[in-house]
Parts: C-alpha cells; structure tokens; sequence
C-alpha cells in the first residue's frame, strides 16, 4: 500500500506557533517521502459559530501559511475540505459507525463545550467522526498532528476497525498512524505553562501568531512567564518547571536540534539569556513566513485557484472510495 499521508488544520483565525511547531512545520518533510494532502478544514471550523466573511478569509490564511511554510501545492495536494463533498457524505457513514460512548470520552469535546454542554453544536460532538472521514475518505497511513489529536486519532483507528469488521471489509480502511514529532509537540501557553497555547486564548501574550512581526515577537518572549531559579542542567530537572520546559521546547524545535542539546546550551543561565536567543530566532524562522503569507492573502484570486485545484485533485482520489464505501453499505445506485 503507498503510504499516503492527510492533515488538517482550521481556518478559526489567530494561526500560533503551536500549530506551526507541533504541525505546519511537519508537513513539509514529510513531501519528500510521501504523497500528501494537507487540508483547510471549513467544516470543523463551523461547529463554532464563524462569521462567513471571516470564515473565507481564514481560510484562504491556512492554505497561505501551509505554503509559504514550504508546502508544495503542485506535487501535493492543498484544499479547503467543503470543496470536497465526499467528506460529509462518508462523515454520515461513520457517524452510524462510531458510538455515542466513544464520543463521550473526547476530551477536547469537553474542554470546548465547557460547562453549559446543552447548548454546544450537535456539530461540536460529532466533529472526531467528521476528522476520521477526513483520513479515511483518503485511506491515509500517516497523520502528522500535535500532542492534543492524538485521542482523536485513535477514535479514528477504532472507527476504521469497526467499519471493516461491520461490513466483512477486512483492511478496506487501513489503520492511521498518528506522526506527533519533535521537541514541540505541545507548545504551552507563554502566560501559564500548565496550559497549551490556543487560538481562543483571551490573551494576545499567550501566544506568538504567524502574522506577529519582530517587534511584537520580542515583547510577547520578553514578557513570557518565568520561576526564580536559573535553567536546569538535565531533563530531569526540568520536572515540576513548565515554563522553563515550554521555552527550552520552542528554542529547540526552533533550531532544529533535540531538547536535550538546548538544555545543554543553556545550563545554569538565566531566563533573560535564552528569551534574548529565543526571541531572535523566533524572529528569524517565523518572520519570513509571515511575510509570505502576508503577500499571499493580498491576492486571493491566486489562492482560490490553487485551492479549487487542489479540491479537484483530492475528489479524484477520493470518489473511488467513496463508491466502494456505498457500495459495501448497500446504497442502491453504487
Ligand atoms: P487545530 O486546527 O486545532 O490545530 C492544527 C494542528 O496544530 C496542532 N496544535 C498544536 N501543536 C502543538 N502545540 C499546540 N499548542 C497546538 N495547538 C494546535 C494540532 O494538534 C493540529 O495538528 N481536529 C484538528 C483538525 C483536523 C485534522 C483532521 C487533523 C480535522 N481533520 C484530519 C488531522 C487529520 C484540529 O482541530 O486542529
């Protein structure tokens, strides 16, 4: 089987730092080795209220920073997911397939309704069942993804297995494997280390966005929380010290080299030596990408065409299975 790899990630504005280290970042390796598709995901993006003019205009801002991060829209494949219907037509499949008790055990779902659960979207409680079809209508083998999907991605495992074992359809869906790679793969909030830095975060300080420019880059480190103590000397050490270990994290995914070697590099110094390092390398990595971005949006036009191909190519995969899907369901016509 080749191995094929899908990701996404939703347009609902304020893209950070976590989404680049722990995802974005990923996915540009992985075009050397492995067919790929990376996805804009519209559909989850509305199990929370968007106003439709943001909506596009988020949209059109992921698939800009998935390429000016160096993915490759030519000899990959970049789409917004409601270009593709097949998504919400095999996302009703499973939603028949997947159980309400699996569902009850997500996590996020709860994080995200928060107290008044009555009152979240029927969406909001489907949505891991929308993200398993997502990889399966694709039959991807690999999906790169940060620390906080990978309970998703095992409901999509579980959803894939019940699938074949309903319809006598043994390995019709393979088993995704979740790809969470790196020093960073849950970048913490720089206000609060015991939680992970997030799009919906009231504080602007809690996060460094990909549109932030060198200026605000600097203040946002320069003001990220800190303990009293100079900066360990092992891993170990770094146990009980969030902060400490979310900085050291992002210097190291940063520079490219593992956490262990910027440990070493910064034993027994200071907070202010590393936020001084961090800080011009944050600028130096981020930035550009920013830029490009920047210039991408200007021109929509650009961006739509390469999407609408993109939604062209991925239907062409996707339909194929899509018909043995109805067809193993029994669905006359197929
Ligand atoms: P989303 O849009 O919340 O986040 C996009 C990607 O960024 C990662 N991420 C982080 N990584 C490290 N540290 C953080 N603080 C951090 N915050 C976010 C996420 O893990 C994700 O990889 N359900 C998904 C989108 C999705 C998807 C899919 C992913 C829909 N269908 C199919 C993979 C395959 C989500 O909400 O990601």
């Amino acid at each position: 089987m080749t191995a094929r790899v899908l990701s996404g990630v939703q347009p609902t504005g304020n893209l950070h730092l976590g989404n680049y280290l722990g995802a974005i970042r990923n996915f540009v390796g992985l075009q050397d080795t492995h067919e790929c598709l990376y996805c804009v995901v519209d559909m989850h993006a509305i199990t929370v209220f968007q106003d439709p003019k943001e909506l596009a205009a988020n949209t059109r801002e992921v698939a800009a920073a998935f390429i000016a991060a160096g993915v490759d829209p030519k000899n990959h494949i970049v789409f917004n997911q409601a270009q593709v219907s097949q998504h919400a037509e095999l996302a009703w499949v499973l939603n028949c397939v997947s159980r309400m008790g699996w569902l009850n055990r997500m996590t996020q779902f709860k994080e995200k309704a928060g107290k008044d659960r009555e009152k979240a979207s029927v969406g909001l409680y489907v949505y891991p069942n929308l993200m398993a079809a997502d990889i399966l209508l694709y039959k991807a083998t690999h999906v790169p993804v940060g620390e906080d999907q990978k309970q998703h991605l095992e409901l999509a495992r579980d959803i894939a297995q019940k699938f074949n074992h309903d319809f006598k359809a043994e390995g019709f869906f393979p088993q995704p494997e979740p790809l969470i790679q790196g020093p960073a793969t849950r970048v913490m909030s720089l206000r609060d280390g015991t939680k992970k830095m997030s799009k919906s975060d009231p504080s602007d300080l809690s996060r460094i966005t990909m549109l932030d420019g060198p200026d605000e880059i600097a203040k946002k480190i320069r003001k990220a929380k800190t303990d009293t103590q100079a900066l360990p000397e092992t891993k170990e050490q770094l146990e009980g010290r969030p902060e400490a270990a979310n900085l050291l994290g992002i210097y190291a995914a940063l520079a490219d080299v593992p956490l262990e070697a910027a440990i070493g590099q910064f034993a027994g110094s200071q907070f202010s030596n590393l936020k001084e390092q961090l800080a011009e390398l944050a600028i130096e990595k981020i930035g550009p990408i920013g830029e490009e971005m920047k210039r991408l949006t200007q021109d929509p036009a650009t961006v739509d065409a390469i999407l609408a191909d993109g939604a062209e190519r991925a239907r062409a995969i996707a339909e194929p299975i899509m018909a043995e899907v109805r067809h193993k369901v029994g669905f006359l016509g197929s």
